[in-house]
C-alpha cells in the first residue's frame, strides 16, 4: 500500500513545493510509482516544475466533482518514469473537501508506491485538505523564529489528525547567515524548538532553484538533485547522513 506524504509549512515560501517536487522526482528515479497532487488551490506550481502546464485540461477538482476520469487528470511527467502529477485548481474557490480527497486517495493508494501532496502555507482549510489523508508529513522550515513558530502550529494541527510520522526539513540553510543572525546557539536549538525529528538539512543553493524552475528534476543527476534522493532513503528508513552538501 502506498505511503501518503504531505509537505507543509506554517509560513509561506519555505520551499514546500521545491521539496515536494524534488522528493517525488527522486522516488520516480528510483523506479517507484509516484503520484504528486498539488493542493495549493489558486497557486498551482507543480505543473510548471514538470513541464506539463501546456497539456493541462483537468485538475483535482474535476476528478472530485466527477467532471473527468482519474486518468484524464493524472499527467505523466516523463516517458521514462512512473511519475504522475495532478494539478491544483486554478482558483482558490475550487478547493476540494478533505473527506472527498481522502476517499479518492484511499481508492487509488494501492496503485502507487508514494503519493506526495503539496500543501499551501499555514493551517487553514487548504492545509487540512492536503493533510487529511496523509500518514506522513514533511514540515519544511527555514532556520528563523517565524518559520519555527509556524512549524509548531502545524505540528499541533497534525497531532489532531491521523498523520503518524512527522519529520522536519530545514531548507535554504546558510551557515554564515545563521551564525551572523546570532539567534540560536546551534542547529540543535532550532530542531528542539521545532519539536520534530530532522530528516533533511538542505542548503541555500541556486542550483536547487534552477533544477526546479527549469523543469530538470527528472533528467538531472547532479549533487543538487541527489539531495532529494537522500530524503527518500531516510523516508524508507535507510541510515544516510542528514546533512547534504551541494
Ligand atoms: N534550497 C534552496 N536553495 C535556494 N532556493 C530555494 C531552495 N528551496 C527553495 N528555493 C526557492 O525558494 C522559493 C520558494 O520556494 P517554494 O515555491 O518551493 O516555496 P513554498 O513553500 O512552496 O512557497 P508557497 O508557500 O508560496 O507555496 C523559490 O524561488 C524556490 O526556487
Ligand atoms: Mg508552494
Amino acid at each position: 500500500m502506498g505511503k501518503v506524504i504531505v509537505v507543509a509549512s506554517g509560513k509561506g515560501g519555505t520551499g514546500k513545493t521545491t521539496v515536494c517536487a524534488g522528493v517525488a522526482a527522486a522516488f520516480a528515479k528510483e523506479n517507484k510509482r509516484v503520484l504528486l497532487i498539488d493542493c495549493d488551490s489558486g497557486m498551482r506550481g507543480v505543473d510548471m516544475m514538470f513541464g506539463i502546464s501546456d497539456r493541462l485540461v483537468y485538475d483535482i477538482s474535476d476528478i472530485i466533482s466527477g467532471g473527468c476520469e482519474n486518468r484524464d487528470a493524472f499527467y505523466k511527467a516523463s516517458a521514462d518514469f512512473e511519475l504522475y502529477c495532478v494539478a491544483a485548481p486554478l482558483y482558490a474557490d475550487d478547493e476540494v473537501s478533505p473527506s472527498l480527497l481522502k476517499e479518492l486517495i484511499e481508492r487509488i493508494k494501492d496503485d502507487f508506491d508514494y503519493i506526495l501532496i503539496d500543501s499551501p502555507a499555514g493551517t487553514g482549510s487548504g492545509f487540512v485538505t492536503a493533510a487529511y489523508a496523509a500518514d506522513t508529513a514533511l514540515v519544511v522550515i527555514n532556520a528563523e523564529p517565524i518559520s519555527i513558530r509556524g512549524c509548531q502550529n502545524i505540528r499541533k494541527r497534525l497531532e489532531t489528525m491521523s498523520v503518524k510520522d512527522v519529520r522536519l526539513v530545514i531548507n535554504r540553510f546558510e551557515k554564515e547567515r545563521f551564525c551572523k543572525m546570532g539567534l540560536y546557539e546551534d542547529l540543535d536549538e532550532v530542531i528542539d524548538e521545532a519539536g520534530l525529528r530532522l530528516i533533511a538539512l538542505i542548503p541555500e543553493d541556486v542550483r536547487v532553484t534552477a533544477l526546479c524552475q527549469r523543469g530538470e528534476l527528472l533528467n538531472n543527476w547532479s549533487q543538487a538533485s541527489l539531495i532529494f534522493s537522500a530524503v527518500t532513503k531516510r523516508i524508507e528508513g535507510v541510515d544516510v547522513p542528514v546533512i547534504a552538501k551541494v
